[in-house]
């Protein structure tokens, strides 16, 4: 199985380039269900999440072609309706398709994802939003049997809590639904925005972008069209951390501004100086201790809980004590304990964590249990003296194009340890 080994200790200076968004390429690969004609995608991140989907597509009927950065769909007919528990198990997202399937063909079968190491994650609001529209659900084995015989029809949906996955089900589906769809309490998180405005492209009609009540009226056919994946902002907020905690300057680029306003806050407050502009961010730390930063994840704008990890890494070299509080999920402090192993001082109490900063880490062997917590290890193991050797690097394939190759090129001695194939097994994120 590959591993990483890192080299702790260098600064990192030049430009970063930061690639599509994950969570927005895989609910924009869905939508391309919902139309015959083909949607071509550019900024398309190499990610194993987007090959993993590209395969379960492939599998309902849809002919997939990859370019350098670019993906076209083509659903020119759904042969099939059935999403298997092993196509829908390893990735949580691919959930995504049940309410597309229905809206072309009026049924589906679809497994239910099951839990993952960061919480259970039940599917209950998508199903709610669901049975909304008109849809019968019936849970049998695992699977879900839907059926929508009069196809989709447009309902008032009020949610909850916020959801990113229910908010983005809810409107796939309602784009073909008949009469209007009302989703209060929406998520607001750019990745939706992006997926509603290629929807509209699609010939949709989707208002209230980016408030928390989003009104699709429905049409009875999308069309093709080409997107560009929005820049990913944990990317961008990773590789901004990178740099603080490793110091020097770096740039991001391909990125856009407005992604990362809660984030950048909280770094500015620790004393990392951080500019933004169009579509760069520029990270800078000299040689001061930072100062320690207390984080509240939320939903967006606030504190992103998928930058929780990374910023927790942070934290562990600060100059005092920082309390961070999951409220998102219920289990996302595996890392803490694998940034002990590297000599970080944490305390865990149900959602909160202590961290009082240490003047060093040191290099150890450390294993990755999630995307976003095995990137907090990269980020220790940069200032980490010694070597880091990182496992279960599937973990990162998912979500991080060109890792190393995106660090060493600012300087970080950071490479690959190829091994026998890995077994893929993960967590369904
Ligand atoms: C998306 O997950 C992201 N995944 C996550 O990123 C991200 O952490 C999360 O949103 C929050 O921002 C993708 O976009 C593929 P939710 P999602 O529905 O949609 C509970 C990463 O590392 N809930 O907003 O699954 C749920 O258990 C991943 O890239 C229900 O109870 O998140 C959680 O506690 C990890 N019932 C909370 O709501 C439901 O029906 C928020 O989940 C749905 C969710």
């Amino acid at each position: 199985m590959d591993r990483i080994a890192i080299r702790g200790g260098n600064r990192l200076f030049g430009d970063l380039p930061i690639s599509g968004a994950k969570n927005s390429a895989i609910k924009l690969m869905a939508a391309a269900l919902l139309s015959d004609q083909p949607l071509t995608l550019t900024n398309m991140p190499k990610l194993s999440d987007t090959r993993f989907l590209a395969a379960l597509l492939e599998s309902l009927g849809v002919e997939i072609g990859n370019g350098s950065d670019v993906m076209r769909l083509h659903a020119r007919e759904i042969t099939s309706t059935f999403a298997p528990y092993d196509r829908v198990r390893k990735m949580r997202a691919t959930f995504n398709v049940l309410g597309p399937l229905l809206a072309r063909r009026g049924e589906a079968k679809v497994s239910l994802p099951g839990g993952c190491t960061i919480g259970a994650r039940p599917v209950d609001l998508h199903l709610m939003a669901l049975e909304a529209m008109g849809v019968q659900i019936a849970l049998e084995e695992g699977y879900v049997l839907a059926r929508a015989r009069d196809g989709l029809k447009g309902a008032d949906v009020s949610f909850p809590f916020v959801s990113v996955g229910a908010t983005e089900h809810a409107l796939l589906a309602a784009t073909l639904a008949s009469g209007t769809t009302v989703l209060r309490n929406a998520a607001r998180e750019p990745e939706i925005g992006d997926l509603a405005h290629c929807l509209n492209a699609m010939g949709a009609r989707v208002s209230g972008i980016d408030t928390d009540t989003l009104v699709i009226e429905g049409v009875t056919s999308l069309r093709g069209t080409e997107w560009a994946v929005i820049p990913d902002r944990i990317e961008t907020g990773t590789y901004a951390l990178a740099a603080a905690m490793a110091g020097g300057e770096v740039t991001l680029t391909g990125t856009r501004a407005g992604l990362n306003d809660a984030l950048i806050g909280k770094m500015r407050e620790a004393g990392v100086e951080v500019d933004e502009g169009a579509d760069t961010l520029r990270v800078r730390r000299g040689e001061a201790r930072l100062r320690p930063v207390d984080v509240d994840t939320e939903v967006f704008p606030g504190f992103a809980t998928d930058l929780q990890a990374q910023f927790m890494a942070l934290m562990t070299v600060a100059d005092g004590e920082s309390v961070i509080r999951e409220h998102i999920f219920e289990n996302r402090f595996m890392h803490a304990p694998e940034l002990a192993r590297l000599g970080a001082d944490i305390a865990v109490h149900g959602g909160e964590a202590r961290v009082r900063g240490v003047e060093a880490l040191r290099g150890a062997e450390v294993m990755a249990t999630d995307l976003r917590a095995s990137v907090s290890l990269v980020i220790a193991g940069l200032v980490a003296e010694g070597e880091t050797t990182i496992g279960r690097v599937y973990h990162l394939d998912r979500g991080f194009e060109r890792l190393e190759a995106k660090l060493s090129g600012c300087g970080a001695d950071i490479r690959r340890l190829t091994g026998p194939e890995s077994s893929g097994e993960d967590d369904g994120h």
